[in-house]
C-alpha cells in the first residue's frame, strides 16, 4: 500500500502530497538521530490521524515484564525495551480558534524532505482550516551532531488569505506510553515540573532502571524575521507543560518559532544537576542560535560522508538508496560511548525492543570499522567486553560452570531478555558471532593489544561454554552440538547445525591459537589473563580435542554440507514453486507448518560459507550456493545482503542484483508491508557490504587486503573508500576500468584480482 512513494533524489528522501495512510510509514523512513537520542518523523503539530508517536533516548530502558504462555525454568524475568521518551517536538496551533491537524483539515500541498547531505527534516504544507483560513507551514528540524543533548525545530506559520489570531503553544510532554508494552503499563514518573522565562523543563524518572531525563525547551519568536517577545501564558498538568503565545497575524505575515529542545540523561550528569545542566545546554544552544547550529551541523554531515559515502552513477534509485543506509546507520550509532549499541530498529521504532542483538557483531562491525576509525568498531566489542560477567551469570542459570559465558540473545544491560525456550536457549550460535567479531576487528585494524587486553577473557569464556554445550557421541565417536536453533529460525531443536558446530569449531581453536600465541610472545600477559580467568593449561587440549572431533552433517552422494541432522528427510520443493499467496509464509501457514517444511528464513549454512569463504573452494560455495538459496524465503531483512555477497564471489551476476535490490530499498519501498514499525537499521549494514565486499569484491582474510571489483549491468560506474589501518583507500569502478586512489599518506599493499599492488601515499592505479 506504501510503495514507491519516495520521490528518487541524490541526497534526500523525498514525499510530495498527503496521504493520510502514508503518515505512520513516513514516520519512520524520515527518522531522525545523533547516536545518543532519536526520533520518529511525527508532527510538531496536533495529529489526530493514525500515527507511532516515538522519541527514544540511546541506552534508557524498562524491564518490562514478560508476557510468555507458559513459564520455563530459566526464562529471564524480563524483557528489557527502550522507551519511548517525553515529547519535545510538540507545537500545538490555532488559528481563529481552529486547531490545526494535518487529519481534519484540507491540505492543498504537502512536501517533506529528509536532507541526508545535511541531517535536517523539512515539511511545508498549505492548509485550509475549516474556518476557510489557509497557512503555510514550514519547519526545520534536527539534531545536533555536536550539542547530542539538543534538537531544534524552526516553525513557521503564514497567514495566507486572513487577518486573525494565531495561538501557538510549544509544549512538553511526558505523559506518553510505549506501543509495546506488554501490559499497558506506564513506565516514567514525572519528578518535577519547572519553568523560567522562556523555557520549561520536566524531570521523570524511569520506574524499576531509575534513569532521570530532563526534557527541556527553550522558545524564540520572530515576526516576519524581526525578534518578538509575546506574552506567555502557561499551562501545566501532571506530566505536561505548554507555554502559550497570541499573536495577531495581518494577511501574509509570518510568525517564526525557535524551538531549542532535548533531554539530559543520568547516564551522563548527576541526578541532582539534570535541569540545571538542560538549562545550560539549551541556553548555548539559543546562543549559538539556529543559524550556527545548522552549519554545524553540516559540517558535521560533511565529515561523516567524506569517509562513508558511495557514489553510484547511473542509477539514481539505487543511489539514494545506499545514502539512506549509510545515514541511518550513521544516525543511529557514532561510536561514542561503549555503553550505546545498534539495535535492530535504531532510533525509528519500538519492534525489537531498541535492544542488542548478534545483528552487531555479525552485520554491523565491518561497515563501522571501514567508514570510521577504529575506535568506533572497538567500542562496539567494548560492550560485550564489559557485559562478559553477565554472559556468564546468564550461562551460569542455565548449567553452564567454570567462567563458561553465554551471550544473550537480546539485551540491554548484558542480561538475556529474550523469552522463546527455542531462541533464549537454543540460537547459541550467536555467542560464536561474538568472537568473530573480535577476529575481524583484529585482523582488519592489526590491533592485536585489543585481544591481550580484553579479547582474550570473552574467547575464553566462550570456548568454555563450547566445550561444556558440545556432548561426546560414543556412536558416532564424534561430538555434537544438539538442541539449538540455527539463524533459520524457522528450524527449532534441531541436532547439529552446521553453521552452530562450525563457528563452535573455530571459536575452539581460535582460543587455542591465540592462547598458544600469547603464552609464547606476550608471557606477562599471559600470566594475567590466565591469572584473571582461572585458565588451566589443561583446557587447551580439551578444546582442541573436541574441535578436532566435530560432527558435521553432510551428504556424500550430494557433496554438501547439511543444514542439520535428517535436512535431507524434508519434502524438498523450492521456493519458487510456491504460490504467491502463500508468502511471506510466516503470516500465512502456521508455525508447525513452517517448521517442518524445508524453507530457509536467512542465510544458515550460507552464513558460515559468507564468514569463513576462505575455508571453502569456490566449487564448495557453488555447490552449496545453487542448493540453499532455491529453499530460502529471505523472511529475514538480513538474509538478501548475504547472499547478493556471495553471488557476486561467485559471478552470479544477476542473482547477485536480484538480492541487493530487496536490500537496498526494502525500506524505501516497504518490500514486507512493515516499515510503519521501523526502519531494519541493521541490516543497512548488509546493503553496505553487498556493495563493498559484494560488488567490490573487497576481502580481508589472513591480513590481507583483497579487491575482485564486478559492476551491475544497470549502473554506470560506482565508487566507495575504506579506511584501512589508516590508509583512505577510494575504488572506483566502471565498465570500462578500476582505479584504486590512495587518498592518505599512508603506502599500502593489497591484492587486486589477486595482483599484488602497492599504492603509495596520495598515490592512484588505474587498471582496465
Ligand atoms: C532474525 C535474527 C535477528 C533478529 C533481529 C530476526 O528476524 O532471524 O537473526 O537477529 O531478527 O534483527
Amino acid at each position: 500500500m506504501n510503495h514507491n512513494y519516495i520521490i528518487p533524489n541524490k541526497w534526500s528522501i523525498i514525499e510530495e502530497g498527503f496521504d493520510a495512510e502514508r503518515v505512520t510509514a513516513s514516520e519512520s523512513l524520515f527518522s531522525i538521530g545523533n547516536g545518543a537520542m532519536g526520533q520518529r518523523a511525527n508532527f510538531e503539530e496536533a495529529y489526530s490521524g493514525d500515527t507511532l508517536q516515538g522519541s527514544y533516548i540511546g541506552g534508557i530502558y524498562y524491564p518490562d515484564k514478560t508476557r510468555v504462555g507458559w513459564w520455563k525454568n530459566g526464562y529471564p524475568e524480563y524483557f528489557a525495551k527502550v522507551l519511548n521518551a517525553p515529547n519535545w517536538i510538540g507545537i500545538a496551533i490555532k488559528i481563529d480558534g481552529q486547531e490545526l491537524d494535518l487529519n481534519t483539515c484540507k491540505v492543498i500541498a504537502f512536501y517533506r524532505e529528509l536532507n541526508m547531505k545535511k541531517a535536517w527534516l523539512k515539511r511545508s504544507f498549505i492548509v485550509e482550516l475549516s474556518n476557510a483560513r489557509q497557512v503555510k507551514v514550514e519547519s526545520l528540524r534536527f539534531l545536533s551532531f555536536s550539542l547530542t543533548e539538543v534538537g531544534v525545530i524552526k516553525y513557521s506559520i503564514k497567514a495566507l488569505n486572513f487577518s486573525g489570531m494565531l495561538e501557538i503553544a510549544p509544549y512538553i510532554d511526558a505523559g506518553i506510553v510505549n506501543e509495546d508494552s506488554n501490559y499497558d503499563e506506564f513506565f516514567w514518573k514525572v519528578l518535577d515540573l519547572s519553568e523560567n522565562d522562556n523555557g520549561a523543563s520536566i524531570l521523570s524518572e524511569t520506574l524499576k532502571t531509575k534513569f532521570q531525563v530532563c526534557t527541556g525547551m527553550k522558545n524564540v519568536f520572530h515576526l516576519n524575521g524581526k525578534k518578538i517577545n509575546p506574552t506567555k501564558k502557561s499551562t501545566k498538568s501532571e506530566k505536561y507543560i505548554a507555554h502559550h503565545y497570541q499573536i495577531d497575524l495581518a494577511k501574509d505575515d509570518k510568525v517564526t518559532l525557535y524551538k531549542y529542545a532535548g533531554y539530559v540523561q543520568s547516564m551522563n550528569h548527576p541526578k541532582k544537576d539534570l535541569c540545571s545542566v538542560s538549562h545550560d545546554v539549551l541556553s548555548k544552544a539559543v546562543a549559538i542560535g539556529f543559524a550556527g547550529l545548522l552549519k554545524q551541523q553540516k559540517q558535521d554531515w560533511e565529515k561523516i560522508w567524506a569517509t562513508s559515502d558511495i557514489l553510484i552513477k547511473g542509477d539514481l534509485k539505487a543511489q539514494q538508496a545506499i545514502r539512506f543506509n549509510i545515514f541511518q546507520l550513521n544516525q543511529t550509532y557514532t561510536g561514542k560511548d561503549a555503553r550505546l549499541n545498534i539495535g535492530p530498529k535504531g532510533f525509528t521504532g519500538e519492534k525489537y525492543g531498541g535492544s542488542t542483538y548478534w545483528d552487531t557483531e555479525a552485520y554491523c562491525i565491518p561497515f563501522y570499522l571501514s567508514t570510521k576509525d577504529k575506535q568506533v568498531a572497538k567500542n562496539l566489542l567494548l560492550y560485550r567486553y564489559n557485559q562478559l560477567d553477565k554472559a556468564i551469570e546468564n550461562a551460569k542459570k542455565l548449567g553452564f560452570t567454570k567462567g563458561a559465558a553465554l551471550y544473550p540473545m537480546v539485551t540491554m544491560n548484558g542480561e538475556e531478555s529474550h523469552n522463546e525456550w527455542e531462541i533464549t536457549f537454543e540460537e547459541i550460535h550467536r555467542n560464536g558471532a561474538m568472537i568473530y567479531a573480535i577476529y575481524n576487528y583484529v585482523n582488519y585494524t592489526g590491533d592485536y593489544n585489543y585481544i591481550l587486553e580484553y579479547g582474550m577473557e570473552v574467547i575464553i569464556a566462550v570456548a568454555r561454554f563450547w566445550s561444556q554445550r558440545a556432548t561426546f557421541s560414543n556412536f558416532k565417536n564424534q561430538y555434537m552440538i544438539l538442541g539449538v536453533t540455527g539463524p533459520n529460525e524457522y528450524e527449532n531443536n534441531v541436532n547439529n547445525n552446521w553453521y552452530t558446530n562450525y563457528i563452535a569449531k573455530w571459536c575452539l581453536h581460535y582460543a587455542v591459537e591465540n592462547m598458544q600465541r600469547i603464552g609464547l610472545e606476550y608471557p606477562t600477559d599471559y600470566k594475567r589473563i590466565s591469572h584473571k580467568t582461572n585458565f588451566k593449561e589443561s583446557e587447551i587440549s580439551d578444546w582442541q580435542s573436541i574441535a578436532n572431533r566435530m560432527y558435521f552433517p553432510h551428504s556424500e552422494s550430494m557433496g554438501i554440507f547439511m543444514q542439520q541432522d535428517g535436512f535431507l528427510d524434508k519434502e524438498i520443493i523450492p521456493v519458487k514453486e510456491l504460490p504467491d499467496s502463500e508468502r511471506p509464509i510466516n503470516q500465512k501457514w502456521s508455525w508447525d507448518r513452517i517448521l517442518r517444511s524445508c524453507y530457509i528464513k536467512q542465510a544458515d549454512v550460507l552464513q558460515g560459507m559468507y564468514f569463513f569463504e576462505d575455508h571453502f573452494s569456490d566449487l564448495k560455495l557453488k555447490n552449496h550456493f545453487e542448493y540453499y538459496e532455491p529453499l530460502t524465503v529471505h523472511e529475514s531483512s538480513l538474509s538478501p545482503c548475504v547472499h547478493s555477497i556471495l553471488a557476486s564471489k561467485l559471478n552470479m551476476d544477476e542473482k547477485a542484483y536480484e538480492m541487493y535490490l530487496r536490500t537496498a530499498r526494502l525500506d524505501l519501498d516497504d518490500y514486507n508491508d512493515e516499515v510503519h514499525e521501523g526502519c531494519h537499521i541493521t541490516s543497512m549494514a548488509g546493503t553496505w557490504l553487498s556493495v563493498v565486499q559484494g560488488f567490490g569484491g573487497m576481502r580481508n582474510f589472513n591480513n590481507k587486503l583483497s579487491f575482485n571489483p564486478s559492476i551491475p549491468a544497470e549502473w554506470k560506474s560506482y565508487s566507495f573508500k575504506i579506511n584501512y589501518r589508516d590508509a583512505i583507500i577510494q575504488v572506483y569502478k566502471s565498465h570500462k576500468e578500476t582505479i584504486y586512489t590512495n587518498l592518505s599518506d599512508k603506502p599500502l599493499t593489497f591484492f587486486a584480482n589477486n595482483r599484488r599492488l602497492v599504492l603509495a601515499q596520495k598515490g592512484l592505479i588505474s587498471l582496465k
